[in-house]
């Protein structure tokens, strides 16, 4: 667990002090427990942003804040989250960051002129039946700019003890207290994830970030070819 540090991070959750209590919790626990900021360093500085469920869109501000080059658009399937998203941005001043959200159903991935930099996933792909995640990172992958980079933070499946506490903790979120919308609950591997990738053509890598986490975070980043 980890409390937000930097500026950018203190900022992007402090958009949610006017929220309803609910969503505070819900943020504040999202950053403690999410290895945001190891995470935003994977993206890059400056261009097209595209964050695939985003949720509340701590994240998403979190990313547009820590660098003015950044575009970033968060979609997401709840429409719920998207209009607190939307709200947070409220107290948001034009000159601090360019960002934005979007409902859309599953498997509708916005498109930018010359394509996105980066298409991000944080804790997402779990939530889908494998046919639809394979079908969905294939899209992602084409509306990538050339150079552009597909990031998928997952929780791993090793090592085992840590993935059991995230996998009870997300069926809990997912179908006991229905706090996270998805059609499945189907744990990819950062192997499975790299294979996926690996198929529609991207150069692939992976990184852990679990150090001082409960879960086993991990990251998979793929590189479309092309400058
Ligand atoms: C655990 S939350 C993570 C939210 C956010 N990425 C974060 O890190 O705080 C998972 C999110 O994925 C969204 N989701 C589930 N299936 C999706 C799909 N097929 N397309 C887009 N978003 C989806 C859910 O609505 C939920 O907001």
């Amino acid at each position: 667990m980890k409390p937000p540090r930097s500026a950018a991070a203190k900022r992007a959750l402090g958009l949610w002090k006017q929220a309803p209590r609910s969503s505070r919790v819900h943020t504040s626990i999202r950053w403690w427990t999410a290895p945001f900021e190891a995470l935003e360093l994977e993206i890059p500085r400056a261009g097209n942003i595209l964050e695939v469920g985003c949720g509340h869109g701590v994240f998403t501000s979190f990313i547009a804040l820590s660098s003015r080059s950044r575009n970033v658009v968060g979609v997401d399937i709840d429409e719920e989250k998207i209009k607190l998203a939307q709200g947070s941005l409220q107290g948001l001043r034009s000159d601090e960051a360019t960002v934005s959200f979007e409902h859309r159903p599953s498997g509708e991935i916005p498109t930018v002129g010359g394509g996105w930099n980066a298409i991000v996933f944080a804790d997402v792909l779990y939530l889908l039946a494998p046919e639809d995640r394979s079908r969905l990172l294939a899209e992602c992958a084409a509306v990538l700019a050339p150079g552009g980079v597909l990031i998928v933070k997952e929780v791993d499946t090793k090592p085992r003890f840590k993935a059991r506490i995230a996998q009870f903790q997300e069926f809990l979120a997912t179908k006991v207290m229905r706090i996270t919308d998805g059609d499945a609950l189907d744990f990819p591997s950062a192997a499975d994830l790299e294979m996926l990738m690996t198929s529609n053509g991207l150069t692939t890598r992976v990184a852990r970030l679990d150090k001082g986490y409960f879960h086993p975070h991990c990251v998979v980043v793929g590189t479309k070819v092309g400058s």
